[in-house]
């Protein structure tokens, strides 16, 4: 898909019909994620693949905003393989696992399939109901999968401010 469809066909699906994302697609997915940038090239990004009735169910057991999807992937990073940078005390784990997460986004767009980044989630929660290990912080879920009948982008999605009031050329 031409980059410019990708962006704009992207929406945060919030009903699904409940099919998992086929392997070949999510292997496409997956292989954005890998190619995303880090800091100093760590790549300290872990991602878990949820398809299980099981794992979903412990999904839902942490969010209410599931929503049905067949598919959740889970972006953790390695918090002792993070870059800090100099004269500062910010590391780079959560801007590189969020790279990482927005190239598994476009990269689902591409694919046709739905997608909803999810954060209203307790991040602790799920690093223990699927026993992740200590080093490991959990950044966000993507839900991904196929909308359902009738599903669509909410009223919110059309609603961008102007270029103008985000951008100061100087
Ligand atoms: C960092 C972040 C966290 C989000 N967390 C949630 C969430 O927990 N639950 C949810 O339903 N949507 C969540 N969203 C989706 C946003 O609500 C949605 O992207 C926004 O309203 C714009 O709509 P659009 O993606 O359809 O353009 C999140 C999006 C981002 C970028």
């Amino acid at each position: 898909m031409d980059f410019k469809d990708v962006v704009k066909n992207r929406y945060s699906c919030k009903s699904y019909d409940g099919r998992k994302v086929e392997p070949e697609k999510l292997a496409a997915i997956l292989e954005a994620g890998r190619l995303a940038p880090t800091a100093k090239n760590l790549q300290e990004q872990h991602i878990y693949v949820i398809q299980s009735d099981e794992g979903l169910a412990k999904i839902d057991n942490c969010t209410p905003c599931r929503y049905n999807a067949g598919t959740c992937l889970i972006v953790a990073f390695d918090k002792n393989n993070v870059y800090t940078y100099p004269n500062s005390t910010r590391e780079s784990g959560v801007e590189d696992a969020a790279i990482v997460a927005t190239h598994l986004m476009l990269a689902a767009a591409n694919e046709g399939v739905d997608s909803c980044w999810l954060n209203c989630i307790d991040l602790d929660k799920i690093a223990q109901e699927f026993n992740l290990p200590e080093n490991e912080e959990v950044l966000m879920i993507l839900d991904l999968g196929y909308a359902a009948e009738g599903a669509g982008p909410l009223a919110n999605h059309s609603n961008r401010k102007a270029i103008s009031e985000t951008v100061t050329y100087l």
